[in-house]
């Protein structure tokens, strides 16, 4: 699929993989909606993006595991940008604990933000898609998604949810010529890893954000007739 000139919205675009995403769409010409929290981080991306690259940047900060704010932060993107050919359900967060360690209001709040926030900002974005008979959607997953490991229950009930999102929706809009996609990386280097103590000491060895963006715009450039149901990437550094 030709790029320039599409639009897409990135959901946790602030920083980590939506942030290397974003970058990865500018370079190609996509005009882009960017969401997530932190309003500086938007306002910073948005400044290096249309100063280097000449896109158009529209910033929406909302808390996508908030319904109200997150068919607001939708509405006012998709009306800025006049389309939405592409949306990254990116945004996520982890935390790890044994289930009887973690505190049930962590637990909710990784399945409202990682499960309900794709749900409610898909759920804002569809009808657009629908109305264009078109439309890219990619979600974010993990590996952790696919396989379950001790102190993972939520990170990991979260992301099983968003991979079996993903292929009912797709079984639901491919019809329409809307292509839904579940990217399941490993650990990359970012602040949800490391903080959550997933580096391992030499950072330069794990993968990187740009790598997994590299996956998404591969992904998005495949024809519109055609979608990678679900992809992982690996590194090849032993960890
Ligand atoms: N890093 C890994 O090893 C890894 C591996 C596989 C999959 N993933 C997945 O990849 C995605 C991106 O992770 P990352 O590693 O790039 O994390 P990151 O560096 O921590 O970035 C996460 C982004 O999401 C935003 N965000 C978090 N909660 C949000 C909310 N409630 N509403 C709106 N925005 C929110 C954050 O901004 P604010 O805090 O300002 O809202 C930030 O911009 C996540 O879904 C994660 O589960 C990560």
């Amino acid at each position: 699929m030709e790029l320039q000139n599409r639009t897409a919205i990135i959901t946790g675009a602030g920083k980590g993989i939506g942030k290397a995403a974003a970058i990865a769409l500018a370079k190609e010409g996509v005009h882009l909606g960017i969401i997530a929290r932190n309003s500086s981080d938007l306002e910073s991306l948005q400044s290096l993006l249309t100063s280097t690259y000449g896109i158009k940047v529209y910033c929406a900060p909302a808390d996508i595991a908030d319904k109200e704010a997150a068919d607001g932060a939708i509405q006012s993107l998709a009306e800025q940008l006049g389309s939405i050919d592409i949306l990254i359900n990116n945004a996520g967060i982890a935390q790890f604990g044994t289930l009887l360690d973690m505190d049930p209001v962590q637990w909710n709040n990784i399945i409202q933000t990682n499960l309900m926030g794709t749900y409610y900002v898909t759920r804002a974005a569809l009808p657009t898609m629908l109305k264009q008979s078109s439309g890219t959607i990619l979600n974010i997953a993990s590996t952790a998604g696919e396989r379950g490991f001790a102190t993972g229950s939520a990170y990991c009930a979260s992301k099983f949810a968003v991979i079996g999102l993903t292929e009912a929706l797709m079984q639901e809009v491919r019809k329409s010529n809307i292509r839904v996609t579940a990217l399941t990386p490993s650990t990359v280097n970012t602040e949800l890893a490391v903080n959550n103590g997933l580096s391992i000491g030499d950072e330069d060895r794990m993968m990187q954000p740009e790598d997994v963006a590299e996956l998404i715009l591969a992904t998005i450039k495949l024809p519109q007739r055609v979608f990678i149901k679900t992809a992982g990437i690996w590194t090849t550094n032993p960890q």
